[in-house]
């Protein structure tokens, strides 16, 4: 399978196979796979990434900045547009044009859907979406499997919740959409009234729960879910009054739930996790963001083709 030139945009460009290849490359970084990773050092060596985060970021910047140096990369970039020549009108066209011709890869954030195709049309080098806007975040949505694949050893046959707001979350529509890719996953999202999933990250293996979000102990218990996928109200998208829709987990939700389930997060929180779950087992998002090094080390060494 050669990724070599590769744009990775959103997850429904892949196909299962592809995005099982992925993962299984990711492993081959992954310090509870591989014992030394002395030997991945040099594996791009010479080559160039260049972050642009027009949006502001802590996980996906910074894994990206540390994939790509463990793999041997210099790094250019900004985090600040005002900073650079955007803030004397230079257009976006013209900046992608600039930075293409200084790196080997480009990594881009950035809030208007459809910013990293129109990057990657303009582009002659690889472009990985870091996130535009509401619509995809294809590398958060690869280690969120990876993150599934090692705990539960499979990919298919899984009860996925999603809780929060389905219709604005984009980590909620790239899981969907890769685990669909998986036979016999059941999808529930719980939410308020008025944020349900849009129809088209939908099929007839995924239910609505709307619910008064105080219930929600109650809801989870009924669903006994393997995965609760939570994540936080994105304000910046809701108008008006959004404090109605806010909930939390707590140690008492980790009591109804099945033994094996596990709650994700794709972080930042603000107060849908209570910290007091933090070092209960079900809580595996911090291992989660970790392993977003690992997938972004493949796939950076992949789109070089150097793996
Ligand atoms: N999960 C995620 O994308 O986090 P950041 O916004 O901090 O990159």
């Amino acid at each position: 399978m050669n990724f070599k030139g590769r744009d990775i945009i959103d997850i429904n460009d892949f196909s299962k196979e592809e995005l099982l290849f992925i993962l299984k490359t990711a492993r081959k970084f992954d310090p509870e796979f591989v014992k030394s990773d002395r030997s991945n050092y040099t594996i791009a060596q010479g080559k160039i990434a260049a972050l642009l985060f027009f949006e502001p970021s802590t996980r996906t910047q910074q894994s990206f900045s540390s994939a790509a140096q463990k793999i041997g990369m210099g790094l250019i970039g900004f985090n600040d547009p005002e900073l650079t020549s955007i803030h004397k009108g230079e257009s976006f066209s013209d900046t992608i044009r600039i930075m293409m011709a200084y790196a080997d890869v480009m990594i881009i954030r950035h809030p208007e859907a459809g910013s990293a195709r129109k990057a990657a049309d303009i582009a002659d080098i690889p472009v990985i979406n870091a996130g535009d806007g509401p619509n995809s975040h294809p590398t958060q949505a690869l280690l969120d499997m990876y993150t599934i694949l090692k705990i539960f050893k499979r990919l298919d046959n899984l009860k996925i919740v999603f809780v929060g707001d389905p219709l604005h979350y984009r980590t909620f529509h790239g899981q969907f959409s890769a685990l669909s890719k998986f036979s016999g996953n059941q999808f529930y999202g719980v939410s308020p009234k008025g944020l349900e999933m849009p129809a088209e990250f939908r099929n007839s293996d995924y239910h609505d729960v709307v619910i008064d979000m105080k219930d929600l102990d109650k809801t989870l218990a009924e669903l006994e879910p393997d995965i609760v996928s939570v994540g936080r109200i994105p304000k910046e998208y809701i108008d008006g009054d959004t404090q109605k829709y806010d909930f939390q987990v707590t140690m008492k939700t980790l009591t109804v739930l099945p033994d094996h389930s596990v709650i994700m997060h794709p972080l930042p929180r603000v107060n849908e996790l209570d910290p007091e779950i933090d070092t209960n087992p079900k809580a595996v998002y911090f291992q989660q963001a970790r392993n977003g090094l690992y997938v972004r080390e493949a796939l950076l060494a992949l789109v070089l083709g150097r793996i």
